[in-house]
């Protein structure tokens, strides 16, 4: 990968955990990413110079004001220092226009990424967590899933944004740049990844309470990968052999479960909150507030309040019992 000198240093002067991870605009995974980084480290640079260079100047003069015991200003003197402060302005006035020519470029790039066979992906952002579907055009080769977001590598992705109530902000940086999902408009930007690998993402604008609490994931995988994986998520749930697993699936459709959530094959089809058809093969629960294991599962059944609160999700009355057979259906949503 290139990277001036520059760069490095501040890389090396950043602490440890703000350079290369997945959560870094300092580590690009694409095209889009990449511009943006070189727009970072130009204007980092730049900036660097102009207040090396004021500093030293402001030295300059304080060393050589006090030399001088009683102030005498000829006419020459004024005029040079008249002359002093016009290229002072020329010179600021020119690295803020190459900023903007800069900034223009790069915004002008991003916007050419579009393309057509583009796989488009729509997500919706709710307090606190994100809807994911992949919009093809064929109706019934649809996924709908949650917080979690497979693409293939080298595919242009074409992002739909929305907001469902407040504004968020959808923010990969190892992917793109911050882009607002505002209530009432669709936004739509396009990435890509050119790498391999899982990016951090967060809702970049506080909206409420759990904003924090409001992460996702993007998987970016070789190509046959991610077709695996988006057959696995078109096929709906498997009807439950095991007994333990069957009193599960009655639980989830007799409790409040059902009120809420959706998996394909069975009663329960509401969108209100996370689509769970095939929520055990998501790496994390509640928009990556917790690990997606059957203690973490079990603890947000029963009192998600205690680890989210204000989430829309109300706590569960299920006896020992009743919640092993519910994680045991959940568990076998692969
Ligand atoms: Cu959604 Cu902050």
């Amino acid at each position: 990968m290139r990277r001036n000198p520059g760069a490095v240093l501040l890389l090396a002067l950043l602490p440890a955990g703000c350079g290369r991870t997945n959560l870094s605009a300092a580590n690009p995974a694409g095209p889009q990413a990449e511009r943006i980084e070189t727009l970072m480290w130009t204007m980092t640079a730049l900036g660097t110079a102009v207040f090396v260079a004021v500093v030293a100047m402001l030295l300059y003069a304080t060393w050589r004001g006090r030399r001088r015991v009683l102030p005498s200003v000829s006419t020459e003197d004024e005029r040079q220092m008249t002359r002093w402060v016009v290229g002072a302005v020329g010179v600021s006035a020119l690295i803020l226009i190459g900023v903007l020519v800069a900034n223009l470029g790069t915004g002008r790039a991003m916007a050419s990424f579009a393309e057509r066979d583009a796989l488009t992906i729509k997500v919706v952002a709710k307090q606190w967590w994100w809807q994911v579907e992949y919009l093809d055009p064929r109706p019934y080769r649809r996924v709908l899933t949650a917080n979690e977001i497979h693409i293939p590598v080298g595919r242009r992705i074409r992002l739909v944004l929305e907001s469902h109530d407040v504004i968020h902000s959808f923010w990969a940086p190892n992917l793109l740049g911050k882009v607002d999902m505002i209530p009432g408009y669709r936004r739509v930007t396009y990435f890509e990844a050119d790498r391999e690998g899982m990016f951090e993402g967060r809702c970049a604008e506080f909206c409420g309470h759990q904003h924090a609490r409001m992460q996702f994931r993007v998987f970016a995988q070789p190509e046959a990968e991610f077709e695996a994986w988006y057959e696995g998520q078109l096929r709906p749930a498997e009807h439950p052999r095991d007994p333990v697993v069957a009193l599960g699936q009655q639980i989830f459709l007799q409790k409040g479960c059902v009120l809420c959530h959706q998996v394909r094959g069975t009663l329960a089809g509401s969108r209100f909150g996370p689509d769970l058809t095939h929520i055990a093969s998501r790496t994390t629960l509640a928009a990556g507030t917790i690990p997606n294991t059957r203690g973490h599962l079990g603890g947000w059944i029963v009192d998600p309040q205690k680890i989210k609160p204000m989430s829309h999700m109300p706590p569960n009355a299920v006896t020992g019992d009743e919640l092993q057979a519910l994680l045991a259906y959940m568990e076998s949503l692969r």
